[in-house]
């Protein structure tokens, strides 16, 4: 079995982050989405991987992630080139697949247990294709599944309806076989543009092919939208192991699950409470505090603010006396208290699509 990737799309939810990059680098609890899913196709014994590349920072994540090796796999790359859709992306790569059967991942998705279950559903055998579903409070953002009373068989998929027939959200992780691609062949774009893989699955569905679903475990996230990287962060720092490589100066506080990476210093009268995971070189000042479910990044210095809930990408300075609360900084920010500064205001560099509340 084979891996897709997909790395390309426009991010627009995710301005002005995904002006400087893909918003699958975006990082949580430290580490890019897409690495998470690259090691998770690796752990399911998925290592001959395509990396679907879109317009948006395909160097960024050919440097990040090179040929594969550091996680394992061997990744080829693929450009897609306009984001025509999830379904275009997986036609892209129809070369690449040949006769294998393939797993496709977005790279935006990240899951609690991984995809080893859905795997084990398809060796299983005597399938076309499985998809991976979940109930979610909100099922107008996703593809919806409608499964059939009698036979609970899946019957019917629709993009983002706006009256769900259910509240089953097609998660982001499908397997597929060979028939997939004249599928995709028979659908036309969506009202957004797109080809949807949502209807090249109905597709496969209406030609009899056989289409297993999984309801999955644990918790699943899109990491389409700012609110819901803060909640992965979270997640994942609720499962975080407490790892000190850095120094914490007498005085210094650490106090729960708290990991600090290598050549940072926590000086004395600063507080960190876990979880939170802070970077390699990062400074952390006297009078700073770092509160519950933060992610700081490398190459970050903090000097007197209370930072909490929030992610800080890295490469930043951070010298406010404020408290900042549900953040998401992008990197190379600078944060700074200009008390004594006339007139008195708020001073903003923001750039396009920015959020701020004040
Ligand atoms: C895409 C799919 C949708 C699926 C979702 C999962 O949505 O089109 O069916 O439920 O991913 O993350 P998009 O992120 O393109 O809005």
């Amino acid at each position: 079995m084979k891996g897709l990737l997909l790395s390309g799309g426009s991010g627009t939810r995710l301005r002005p982050l995904t002006h400087s990059g893909p918003k699958q680098l975006i990082p949580v609890a430290n580490k890019p989405v897409l690495i998470y899913a690259l090691e998770d196709l690796q752990r399911a014994g998925i290592t001959d991987i395509a990396v679907i590349l879109g317009l948006n920072g395909r160097e960024q994540v050919i440097e990040r992630i090179g040929d594969g090796s550091q996680c394992g796999v061997n990744v080829t790359y693929i450009d897609q080139g306009a984001p025509l859709g999830i379904a275009h992306a997986v036609a892209c790569a129809e070369d690449f697949m040949g006769q294998d059967p393939f797993v496709v991942y977005l790279g935006d998705n990240i899951l609690r247990h991984g995809i080893a279950p859905l795997v084990a559903e398809f060796d299983e055998g005597a399938c076309d294709a499985v998809v991976a579903l979940q109930s979610v409070d909100d099922p107008e953002r996703y593809g919806v599944a409608e499964l059939d009373e009698a036979s609970g068989r899946l019957i019917q998929l629709v993009e983002k309806p706006k009256a769900p027939k259910s509240n089953l959200a097609l998660v982001g992780v499908y397997l597929f076989t060979t028939p997939i691609f004249d599928a995709i062949r028979q659908i036309e774009p969506s009202w957004r543009n797109e080809l949807e893989i949502t209807d090249a699955i109905q597709k496969l569905i209406d030609t009899r092919y056989i289409v297993k679903h999984h309801v999955i475990q644990g918790w699943w996230k899109d990491t389409g939208m700012p609110e819901d990287i803060l909640e992965v962060n979270r997640l994942l720092l609720d499962d975080l192991v407490p790892c000190v490589e850095g120094a914490v100066e007498g005085g210094g506080v650490v106090k729960g699950r708290v990991s600090i990476g290598r050549g940072s210093v926590l000086k004395q009268g600063s507080v960190v409470f876990g979880p939170a995971i802070i970077g390699e070189n990062c400074t952390i000042d006297a009078g700073t505090y770092i509160g519950p479910y933060t992610s700081i990044g490398d190459n970050t210095h903090v000097s007197g603010a209370h930072i909490e809930d929030s992610i800080v990408i890295g490469d930043s300075v951070i010298t406010c006396k404020e408290t900042i609360v549900e953040s998401l900084i992008g990197d190379k920010t600078q944060i700074r208290s200009t008390d004594q500064k006339l007139p008195k205001g708020y001073r903003l560099i923001v750039g396009s699509g920015s959020s701020i509340d004040l």
